[in-house]
């Protein structure tokens, strides 16, 4: 057994940036990886160019952009580690950005710089004294508490440390190696985890929504609604349902039974079918729409909606349900795609058994949790990432 000052379970976004933190802080930390390599869901992110955080993230607006029993819990390390902070360090490893859309920060070239400067800043530990020693092809499988120390096995080794740091991620991929390990380890030390459910994931249709699927490909501007929440992005139709980035956002808010509404034409004001009616009453239901809307999009919706001929013919009446229908289309989605397509597990480690200024288990000191193990989720579009580097961030200055 060799001691360490902090042991981090799990190499991703989350653990690779606590241990780097506590490295520069002369802390010797061990991180095991069940993986064969480092930070692998920060290599696929972003299609290859990781969105590393969003522009529009800080502590005052945590409670709106953040699911979490206690929305307010993310505040603190938000504010303590905002997106600029992040910004200003992949600047200073001369990484290129851009910003796609809505505060989203991209590489211009790939992914794996930003790993690569995690584990720069873990090797940086030297110079200040500590050591982040990252070790991959270590899957844990048991930790024990012995006093004030925590003793864990990975591959017929123990390794001991008075810091543990649960740094696992959620269930979501599964055949990426992801799991509930995290939650596991959670409820062996006694902390509470929120019920655990794919977020940022494809909703699938059945019943009468069925038909959609045969656009599948298909893509619009829409503004879509799950509950009170809505978002204005593109939705896509699938073979199974709907996706796109509107979808992916609303499903993190969707509850089962319930429907979700689109409003296919965002930004029209009321009574416009009406004004079309006056001013181009040769127009069918379908020419109008194809105007708006992808051709088979609009050919389907002016079918379901059933008004044929003229619109120069339509009763006033019609017109507006028309509009009525085509601004709160309601889907009733039957499920999702479920932990193997969701780009985050919502709920984990409940907040409630945590310190939100360092991330420590009230009740256990010296164990800490992080990242997405967490019961926090952020919206589509880095919000997640700069979720891990914050509560990394917090650990990392509190081990
Ligand atoms: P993460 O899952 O990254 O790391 C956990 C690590 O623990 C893994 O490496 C795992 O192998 C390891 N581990 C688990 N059990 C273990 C055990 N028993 N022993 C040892 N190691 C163990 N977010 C965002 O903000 N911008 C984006 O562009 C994207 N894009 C994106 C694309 C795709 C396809 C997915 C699936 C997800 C995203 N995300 C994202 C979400 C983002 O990837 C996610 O929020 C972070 O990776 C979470 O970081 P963590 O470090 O908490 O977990």
């Amino acid at each position: 057994m060799s001691a360490w000052d902090a042991i981090v379970i799990g190499a991703g976004a989350a653990g690779l940036f606590c241990a780097g933190i506590a490295g520069q802080r002369g802390k010797r930390v061990l991180v095991l990886e069940k993986a064969e390599k480092p930070g692998k869901k920060i290599l696929i992110s972003g299609g290859g160019r990781c969105n590393f955080t969003n522009i529009n993230v800080d502590g005052a607006r945590a409670a709106e952009r953040f699911l979490s029993a206690n929305p307010h819990f993310a505040k603190s390390a938000l504010s303590r580690y905002p997106a600029r902070e992040f910004l200003a360090l992949v600047e200073r490893y001369g990484i290129a950005w851009h910003e796609k859309t809505l505060g989203q920060l991209f590489c211009d070239g790939s992914a794996r710089q930003i790993v690569d400067m995690l584990l720069a800043e873990c090797a940086a530990a030297k110079a200040a004294g500590g050591e982040v020693s990252v070790r991959c092809d270590q899957t844990v499988e048991t930790v024990a508490q012995d006093g004030d120390l925590f003793s864990v096995t990975a591959n017929g080794e123990t390794y001991a440390a008075r810091n543990l740091v649960i740094a696992c991620g959620g269930p979501s991929i599964p055949k990426m190696g992801a799991s509930d390990f995290g939650y596991q380890l959670g409820r062996q030390f006694g902390l509470k985890i929120v019920e655990p459910r794919p977020a940022l994931v494809p909703l699938t249709l059945g019943g009468d929504d069925v038909l959609f699927r045969e656009l599948s490909g298909v893509a619009a501007p829409v503004e879509a609604q799950a509950g009170k929440t809505r978002f204005a992005e593109a939705a896509l139709f699938t073979h199974r349902g709907l996706s796109g980035p509107a979808i992916l956002q609303v499903s993190s808010y969707w509850k089962a039974g319930e429907p979700v509404s689109i409003d296919f034409l965002p930004g029209q004001a009321q009574g416009w079918l009406i004004e079309t009616k006056a001013a181009n009453p040769r127009a069918t239901l379908g020419s109008v729409l194809r105007e708006h809307l992808p051709d088979r999009l609009a050919a389907t919706l002016a079918e379901r909606i059933g008004l044929s001929g003229d619109v120069g013919n339509m009763p006033d009446k019609s017109l507006r349900k028309a509009e009525e229908q085509l601004s709160g289309w309601a889907f009733n989605p039957n499920g999702t795609e479920g932990y193997a397509k969701a780009e985050v597990t919502a709920g984990g480690i409940s907040t409630a058994a945590l310190s939100s200024q360092t991330m420590e288990a009230k009740a256990v000191p010296g164990l800490y949790a992080v990242g997405e193990a967490v019961d926090v989720t952020g919206w589509l579009g880095g919000y997640n990432f700069q979720w891990a580097w914050a509560s990394g961030y917090a650990a990392g200055q509190a081990l």
